[in-house]
């Protein structure tokens, strides 16, 4: 269905089956922020295009966060844990140096012990190599029938007073990746690719939070987009860009988004790359990228899942009109790489979309004052050495698939135990 006369034929349909996430239980309003920073809301709202900003409590962090989105999307979709043959994480906030999130994960969720699970990293974009390497990993025929869980799990934390304290967040995005995919057909095979070796963001071993050449990030995401998209369109080659055939136009496109104007800016500079004029830009990024911003903006910066989020708002608002139409999606992690794919939504999404229910993570979270907030980000440096209570061990819980809307269900933090192993347990 995808590559057509003129193109390589290509018949294998892989992608995303399902897709699903988890965010912390509290929130800071970015109005409150900004009046506490002496700055007027308008900078944060309009200027940034941000609202609201997860914040993580102290039973929360990127294995907690990461085992709700997971059980969440294997209950929702109707799959099984003992149907995972693979289980890659992406993290640029990893709980230890050698022990993956996916390890956590394997023991969490009872995945079956022929699973391989492991941990990618390269900043925002760890999802994204996770997500190529799964789709590789079943066009290989690796996966023997099997399907991958591919999850993104992030704390976006800057400097309290810092620039980039608007654009914190936290969440995990969990995905489904298999052959006969039911949300989204990728695009095998044809993606294009960009690297460069730059300090645009970067976080020192003995840090939490992260440090950032704000602006010339900014221009760092400009550069590798342009460079990704061009690579792109090698790959799909004339007839993946004749808009005129049915069915080739790009119609949405979801980005990267640490905060919804870079969004904006990147499809802006993407439309100048096409020789497009600035006639009808504002309602291009409207109408294909809007719906895409809509989540992302109640959450912030979920760092690796933040691509992935924008893609849970674009199906949530519009899968059923864009049965069958063909998306881009845009991946940057900072250092830098980047990556320019699509993809096809499946005719089917909008009624397994229905099913996700991919509002619930958003219901009943409470809003941090900003008194709360502060306190929560002063305590976050200890956090990865607070005892666990006495007596408690570590434990998965095989074959416990509790799953409720909202939050109950979450797997918790518990603190550190004499052993210094990370403890936890599913509420
Ligand atoms: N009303 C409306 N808009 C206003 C305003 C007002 N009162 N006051 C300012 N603005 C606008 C500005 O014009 C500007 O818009 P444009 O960019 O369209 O010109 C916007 O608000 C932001 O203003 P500043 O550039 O002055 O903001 P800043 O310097 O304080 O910080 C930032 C901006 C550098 C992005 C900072 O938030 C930051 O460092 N963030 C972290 C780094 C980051 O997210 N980089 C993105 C690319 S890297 C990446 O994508 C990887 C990743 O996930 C981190």
């Amino acid at each position: 269905m995808l590559w057509g006369k003129g193109m390589k034929t290509h018949t294998s349909t892989i992608g995303i089956d399902a897709i699903s996430y988890s965010v912390p239980r509290a929130y800071l309003d970015l109005r409150d922020l900004a009046i506490a920073r002496g700055v007027t809301p308008a900078k944060y709202t309009d200027g940034l295009l941000v609202e609201r900003m997860a914040v993580a409590g102290p039973d929360e962090d990127p294995v907690s966060l990461a085992a709700g989105a997971a059980r969440r999307v294997l209950a929702a979709s109707g799959r099984g844990a003992d149907e995972i043959g693979l289980c890659v994480v992406g993290t640029e906030t990893a709980v230890d140096h050698s022990k993956p999130v996916a390890a956590f994960l394997h023991g969490l969720l009872g995945l079956p012990s022929t699973c391989r699970a492991f941990e990618t990293k390269h900043a925002c974009f760890g999802g994204t190599a996770g997500l190529l390497g799964a789709v590789d990993w079943i066009a290989a025929g690796s996966n023997r029938g099997r399907s991958a869980l591919v999850v993104c799990t992030d704390i976006a934390r800057y400097a309290l007073n810092s620039p980039g304290e608007p654009t914190q967040g936290a969440g995990a995005v969990a995905m489904i990746v298999s052959s006969r995919p039911r949300l989204l057909e990728l695009e095998v095979g044809r993606t294009g690719s960009y690297a460069r070796d730059v300090h645009d963001f970067w976080r020192p071993l003995d840090r939490k939070e992260a440090l950032t050449d704000g602006h010339f990030s900014v221009q760092c995401y400009l550069d590798a987009l342009a460079g990704a998209y061009a690579d792109w369109k090698q790959a799909v080659g004339p007839a993946g860009l004749d808009v005129d055939r049915d069915g080739m136009k790009l119609v949405r496109t979801c980005y990267h988004v640490p905060y919804g104007k870079m969004a904006k800016k990147a499809h802006l500079h993407r439309r100048s790359l096409d020789g497009l004029g600035d006639a009808g830009a504002e309602e291009s990024f409207a109408t294909e990228v809007g719906p895409s911003l809509r989540l992302p903006g109640q959450v912030g910066n979920v760092y690796t899942g933040s691509l992935y989020l924008a893609l849970c708002s674009l199906l949530h608002e519009e899968a059923e009109e864009l049965a069958g139409k063909r998306v881009g999606l845009f991946s940057y992690g900072s250092g830098c790489t980047a990556e320019f794919f699509a993809g096809r939504v499946h005719p089917e999404a909008a009624s397994l979309v229905r099913r996700l229910d991919l509002m619930a993570p958003l219901r009943d979270r409470r809003q941090l004052s900003m008194a709360e907030y502060e306190a929560l980000r002063r305590a976050d440096e200890g956090a990865d050495r607070r005892p666990a209570p006495e007596g408690v061990q570590a434990r998965g819980i095989p074959g416990r698939m509790g799953y409720a809307n909202g939050h109950e269900g979450l797997v918790k933090f518990l603190g550190i135990d004499a052993g210094a192993r990370r403890v936890y347990d599913l509420q």
